[in-house]
């Protein structure tokens, strides 16, 4: 693992016109690194992963310092998918490939190995609302790898699925994080997930300031979900997050 910088971001206050997002927040995002945001509903998580987008809505005034300290190519997850109805699934993890200009026998060929992996290869040529709700979340993951980022940015990916098609998906993100050297940054308001998928665990609180970042040991280790440490992890997040709910 690299420990380079790749963004730092300094004294970060979002103000939307009615009220206030994020506070004097400040936070290092590492190469190839995890990290996983957890916090009250509302407090702000979405709008600090917009920050990092650099997609905040052009109403909203920020103040404070982000910088990147290289250019990067940043892919960003949402929850209700974000896939188009009227592509099929291939064209779907095609689309980004296709307006960065890359050759096309290439691409499709990374898009079907990623669909295969994901156990798509029998849903090519479906359209998504033909799709269960794991299948629509396993093609966006496809096209945000197929783009190849440097920043993999995933707002509450799997809040909709049931808890095994949840699992086998966090499985198969953290996975494909190990096998390239992506940072990624994921929002959650599952405990277990911010664990599983988090080597560390940044915690906000209503107000919308950074609270503490958590480094976890049990991050990547063989079989994390059944080890003492990820139980440790889960019950002091828990605790803390009690604290700033209050
Ligand atoms: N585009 C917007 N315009 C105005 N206010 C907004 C906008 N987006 C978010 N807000 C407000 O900013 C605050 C933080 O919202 P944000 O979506 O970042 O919270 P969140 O932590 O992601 O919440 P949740 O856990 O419910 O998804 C909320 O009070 C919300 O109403
Ligand atoms: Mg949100």
């Amino acid at each position: 693992m690299k420990s380079e910088l790749l963004m730092v971001i300094k004294d970060l206050s979002v103000h939307y016109p009615k009220r206030s997002a994020i506070h004097h927040l400040s936070l290092e995002l590492k190469e190839n690194d995890a990290y996983t945001i957890l916090g009250p509903s509302g407090c702000g998580k979405t709008t600090l992963l917009y920050a990092i987008a650099e997609l905040l809505p052009k109403a909203a005034t920020i103040e404070g310092t982000r910088l990147a300290t290289r250019p990067l190519k940043k892919s960003l997850v949402l929850q209700d998918y974000g896939l188009f109805p009227w592509k099929t699934v291939l064209e779907n993890v095609l689309l980004p490939l296709k307006l960065e200009g890359k050759k096309s026998s290439q691409s499709r060929e990374s898009a079907m190995h990623l669909l295969k992996h994901l156990g798509l290869e029998g849903h090519l040529e479906d359209y998504p609302p033909t799709l269960s709700g794991g299948q629509k979340q396993r093609v966006a993951l496809a096209r945000s790898w197929a783009m190849n980022p440097d920043l993999l940015l995933m707002d509450e990916p799997f809040s909709a699925l049931d808890a095994m098609t949840r699992e086998r998906l966090q499985e198969d993100v953290l996975n494909f994080y190990k096998s390239t050297s992506l940072t990624m940054v994921t929002v959650t308001h599952s405990i277990e997930e911010a664990v599983f998928l988090g080597r560390h665990v940044i915690v906000m609180n209503t107000e919308g300031s950074l609270v503490k970042m958590i480094t976890n040991k049990s991050f990547g280790m063989e079989d994390a979900r059944e080890s003492d440490l990820f139980f440790e992890q889960c019950i002091e997040l828990r605790k803390l997050l009690k604290e700033v709910s209050k």
